[in-house]
């Protein structure tokens, strides 16, 4: 019953579950769990190096032989701006001063872009996985074609109908509705520009019935029942990524963990204050002070990440965690603290009771 759409069987899964790429959280562990058990595990590697990611695509491959999707930022290089930048670290220096460390005097734009990086391309063609999916943008149209050459599954991210039809001109497979409820980074192409915020069901519908390529659901879907409700919009399957990350399988530290599991997880925010772009995680001091009337414009992405996770990392070793990139979903306090696998067998029974 849950393989009823056709886009299931070219994925070649068995049930219309995708675990969200999540760079720096999803592992090879994680997405292999997963694809084992009849989803569609994915890899986010938007933060790792070229060789980094071929080793995560290889270790995953040695834990699985079914398909997995890798995952891939296409933002747009960092307009670079000295003042700028200076203002923002000039206005987190009070949290730079409460931990004792140093004021970066310099940023750097720490996680280069998909876009037009030929040994990355090269070293997807080479591991070919079988389904590499877009985030913040899409990658040159001829790299999107060698990928759809050799036989891969290219699947991007829209959070309105503009970035949805760019998607499908441009050829992807299928796009993935990413709501506002979502956790993690909105895949929205230009974060400048004007945001709609339309939440999960509403996008959609809107693109199940204006596309004629396969809508996948993400944001705020946490059980069964929220995945029954997203294929009866007319979604081909839906992408979960906050649910996955209690999994012991996932690389979340055991304060990302607690914070999840508190009341906390009930208060997220979409913010730019930690990166330069929107993502919605938990609140915390430095999205506090980020999102406080009188604070300046935040350095760009990911130039601004920089600057908070200098100042994480040594918060962190304080066993303070108020910096901390704990991103989630509004559906967080609905998380659950299953082995992957475990999961994905209790998503299938609550779908199939949802009738
Ligand atoms: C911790 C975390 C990291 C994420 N990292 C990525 C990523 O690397 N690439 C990506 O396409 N989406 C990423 N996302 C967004 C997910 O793909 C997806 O849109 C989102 O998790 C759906 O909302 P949910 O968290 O409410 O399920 C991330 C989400 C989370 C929670």
């Amino acid at each position: 019953m849950s393989a009823s759409h056709p886009f299931l069987a070219r994925l070649g899964i068995s049930h219309p579950i995708i675990q969200a790429p999540m760079a720096g959280t999803a592992t090879p562990a994680l997405a292999a769990a997963v694809s084992n058990a009849g989803g569609l595990g994915s890899l986010g590697i938007g933060a790792s190096t070229v060789e980094q990611a071929r080793r995560m695509i290889q270790e995953t491959r040695a834990l699985t032989s079914q398909p997995f999707n890798v995952n891939v930022f296409c933002h747009a290089a960092a307009q670079r701006d000295a003042a700028r930048e200076a203002a923002w670290v000039d206005y987190l220096a009070p949290l730079f001063a409460e931990v004792g460390a140093t004021l970066p005097t310099s940023l750097e734009e720490i996680y280069p872009t998909f876009v037009g990086d030929e040994a990355a391309l090269n070293m997807l063609l080479e591991e070919r996985p079988a389904v590499v999916s877009f985030h913040f943008g899409l990658p040159p149209a001829a790299h999107l074609a060698a990928l759809r050459q050799a036989g891969i599954v290219t699947l991007a991210t829209a959070t309105n109908l503009q970035e949805a039809r760019l998607i499908e001109q441009a050829g992807g497979d299928a796009v993935i509705a990413q709501g506002i409820e979502a956790g993690g980074h909105r895949g929205i192409f230009d974060p400048d520009g004007n945001d709609e915020r339309l939440p999960t069901a509403v996008l959609t519908r809107l693109l199940v019935r204006e596309l004629s390529v396969p809508v996948i659901a993400a944001g705020g879907i946490m059980d069964g029942a929220g995945i029954r409700a997203m294929l009866d919009l007319g979604a081909a399957a839906a992408q979960l990524g906050t649910a996955f990350i209690l999994c012991p399988e996932s690389a979340a530290n055991a304060a990302y963990r607690q914070n999840l599991k508190s009341e906390r997880a009930a208060t997220t925010r979409l913010t730019s204050a930690l990166s330069g772009r929107p993502a919605r995680g938990i609140v915390n001091q430095i999205i506090a002070r980020g999102e406080a009337a009188d604070a300046p414009a935040v350095a760009p992405y990911p130039v601004a990440y920089d600057a908070a996770k200098q100042l994480h990392a040594v918060a962190a070793r304080q066993d303070n965690h108020e910096f901390a990139a704990h991103w989630a979903g509004q559906g967080a306090p609905l998380a659950r603290e299953f082995d992957a696998a475990t999961l994905v067998r209790t998503l299938v029974g609550e779908l199939t009771q949802a009738r």
